[in-house]
């Protein structure tokens, strides 16, 4: 997850995820979606964060961009509302700490996307402070502290690879997951509002379950995974946002027979045979103006 920079730092790496399934159930009283949802993180999409000790108790945090053009400017709060410093104030708060951090964050995972950016920085921050600030909290702790920050947090201050994760996605399940995918993954110019598309879906409460996806999951070579991935918040996403559906067809129109969105979206990923054709199709997307394409395998 990190290493050691100097005495008073430390250097990591946040993954992204992709969600291999997603079904939403019901709509909740307090606004949230019960789901089920098994999300894998990947091993060469990561942000790159360093947390550097502070003696006077303050949080400071700079944020530099590595994306492509084709994507424009994306404005990254660098204030209290991003959620790494909202993560580590919840971390001293929670412990009284005397210590701050000043953190560099190095963005490569698309906002806006459903790949889980925003949420994985946060998630490796609380542990990274932990660790760093010498606090001590346990991990159950450490992973409720990550819920309230967002229901995607605690998947990324977990180590597992690939988890199930159901009530709003915070109550976690590891699943063992011995073979890596090859990804291709996209992005339209255009991101998606979580909670827009959230209030856009149908719940689904009957239909195949996630644990008959997970028997799926571990038995099936992955071209049989195609009929079996499945994401309930991508039929409201390629209503607000056209540009999913146009991946969808471009995705079938170069062979790739797993595909479906990530997440809320707007990202889109498809399971290719090898790490050869995924760079291939990564070619073609890049060749037909796709802003952002990546090619990554899952991590085990
Ligand atoms: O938990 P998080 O802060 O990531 O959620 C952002 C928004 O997404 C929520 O305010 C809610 O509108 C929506 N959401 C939801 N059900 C979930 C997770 C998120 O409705 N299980």
């Amino acid at each position: 997850m990190f290493h050691q920079g100097s005495s008073q730092s430390l250097i990591g790496q946040a993954p992204a995820k992709v969600n291999l399934y997603l079904r939403v159930l019901s709509r909740r009283p307090d606004g949230f979606h019960e789901l089920e949802t098994v999300m894998v993180k990947l091993a060469d999409l990561v942000d790159s964060l360093t947390w550097q000790r502070r003696d006077d108790g303050h949080l400071t945090l700079r944020v530099r961009q590595a994306y492509p053009r084709g994507l424009g400017r994306i404005p990254i709060p660098t204030d209290a509302n991003n959620l790494v410093l909202k993560a580590a104030q919840r971390l001293q708060k929670e412990t009284g700490t005397r210590f701050g951090a000043h953190i560099e964050l190095l963005k490569r995972i698309p906002p806006a996307a459903g790949l889980g950016g925003g949420s994985s920085d946060a998630g490796i921050t609380l542990v990274a402070l932990n660790r760093l600030w010498e606090t001590k909290v346990p991990q159950e702790v450490l992973l409720q502290l990550a819920a309230d920050l967002g229901s995607d947090v605690p998947f990324f201050a977990a180590k597992n690879a690939c988890m199930l994760g159901s009530g709003r996605g915070e109550i976690l399940t590891p699943i063992p997951l011995q073979q890596r995918f090859a990804l291709i993954l996209a992005r339209p110019a255009f991101g998606l509002s979580t909670p827009a598309v959230y209030r856009a879906c149908h719940p689904e409460p009957e239909g195949f379950t996630a644990q008959e996806f997970i028997s799926q999951l571990h038995t099936s070579p992955c071209s049989s995974l195609a009929h079996r991935l499945h994401n309930s918040l991508q039929e409201p996403a390629e209503r607000l946002n056209a540009d999913v559906g146009r991946l969808r067809e471009l995705f079938s129109s170069e062979g790739i027979t797993a595909h479906q969105m990530t997440g809320s979206g707007s990202a889109y990923f498809g399971i290719c045979s090898s790490m050869q054709q995924a760079r291939h199709v990564a070619e073609r997307l890049k060749q037909l103006g796709i802003p952002w394409v990546y090619t990554s395998t899952t991590a085990v």
